[in-house]
């Protein structure tokens, strides 16, 4: 039986709308109007409130700024050409955002409880969903925890809170990346497969170093040898190698996708093999070299499908083909973009209509 949520709102009295500049949004910068809170008291989700967007008073002491118990999810949500909105696969986002707040001790959400609560966000807030192509309305549901306390314990109170914001693309052109050999952004045993605030914190560095160094992203390995390829910076990696479809296994160091499962369902269906396996840093240089990796891509809901242009490893740059070239990639791109913006049927189920 599906829970319905009793949601208390507020609306602004001074919608930002109208001054917003819908041909300028660069990502996570602009917020819609509203924000959805709940608060997580005695044991129970309650107080879901939509009230206009804006600060939320917290005390200095609560753990999520001293230790790190927060973690958030990503979403979009699209407006078809007859004015139908409809979030994409936000049930998935649903189920990681649990594992999330499992392996950070801290409560879950019912799936449905989840999934009203951005959806009734979207739809107070549906007039700020962009037309435009390649923009979305990104949806930031995160939770955080709430006791004033400085013992190292998992607090008995959070809150949980949705923002939406119209967004344009992630990245522009296609990207220099390096292969990371000293960091590490997640190791066996740890917290990599979460949405965990803390991994966002901890890239930011070897991001920065290789900022400085003319690269786009990083491409993550594994902790114990630097020897196989994880993930691209807030993405998964996916390659086109002879042919087959080459990603990581969502282990436990990496981020479980959506936008990775629908590229592999995709490509499923379009009779490619696709292997979900360690993939060795050396297998993917040697196919940058002799021509047989023909895509190389990140995928993820902030940076859609992301072409690599350049793989540098250990001081030497490898250049792949003309993304525009790339067959594979655009056919994704193309598809997703479809279903997305409701212009191919929705075979799959992966449109939730708001
Ligand atoms: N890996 C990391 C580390 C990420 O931050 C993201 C972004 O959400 C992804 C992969 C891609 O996941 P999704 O396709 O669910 O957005
Ligand atoms: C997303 O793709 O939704 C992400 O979470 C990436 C983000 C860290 C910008």
């Amino acid at each position: 039986m599906t829970e319905t949520l009793d949601i208390k709102l507020t609306k602004t009295s001074q919608s930002r709308l109208e001054q917003t500049d819908f041909d300028n949004l660069p990502f996570g910068r602009t917020f819609s109007d509203h924000m959805l809170v709940a608060d997580y008291i005695d044991g129970e989700w309650k107080n879901f409130e939509i009230v206009p967007y804006g600060p939320i008073a917290i005390s200095p002491a609560i753990s999520a700024l001293h230790y790190g118990q927060a973690f958030f999810e990503g979403i979009k949500a699209y407006k078809h050409a007859d004015g139908t909105v409809t979030i994409f696969r936000p049930d998935k986002n649903a189920i990681r955002f649990n594992k999330s707040a499992e392996r950070l001790c801290m409560p879950t959400l019912p799936q449905e409880i989840f999934v009203q609560s951005i959806a009734a966000v979207v739809d107070i807030d549906r007039e700020w969903i962009p037309t435009k192509e390649n923009h979305a309305l990104y949806i930031r549901p995160f939770m955080f925890a709430t006791d004033p306390y400085l013992g190292v314990t998992p607090s008995a109170t959070y809150k949980f809170v949705v923002l939406v914001g119209p967004v344009g693309p992630y990245f522009s052109k296609a990207l220099r990346v390096k292969i990371e050999t000293h960091y590490t952004r997640a190791a066996e045993g740890g917290m990599g497969f979460a949405k965990a605030a803390g991994n966002y914190g901890s890239s930011m560095l070897p991001a920065r170093k290789a900022a400085e160094e003319g690269f786009d992203q990083l491409i993550w390995t594994d902790a114990k040898e630097h020897a196989f390829i994880e993930e691209m910076g807030a993405a998964n990696a996916m390659f086109l190698l002879d042919g087959k479809l080459i990603t990581a296994e969502a282990k436990d160091t990496i981020l479980d996708g959506v936008t990775r499962d629908t590229v592999i369902a995709l490509a499923k269906e379009w009779g490619i093999t696709v292997e979900e396996r360690k993939v060795s840093v050396a297998e993917i240089i040697e196919g940058a070299k002799n021509g047989k990796l023909t895509d190389a891509f990140g995928a993820g809901t902030a940076a859609t499908i992301a072409p690599v242009g350049s793989i540098s490893y250990n001081g030497e740059e490898y250049f792949l083909s003309d993304p525009e070239t790339r067959a594979f990639s655009k056919r994704v791109f193309n598809t997703l973009d479809a279903i997305k913006y409701g212009t191919t049927p929705d075979t799959h189920g992966w449109n939730y209509v708001v």
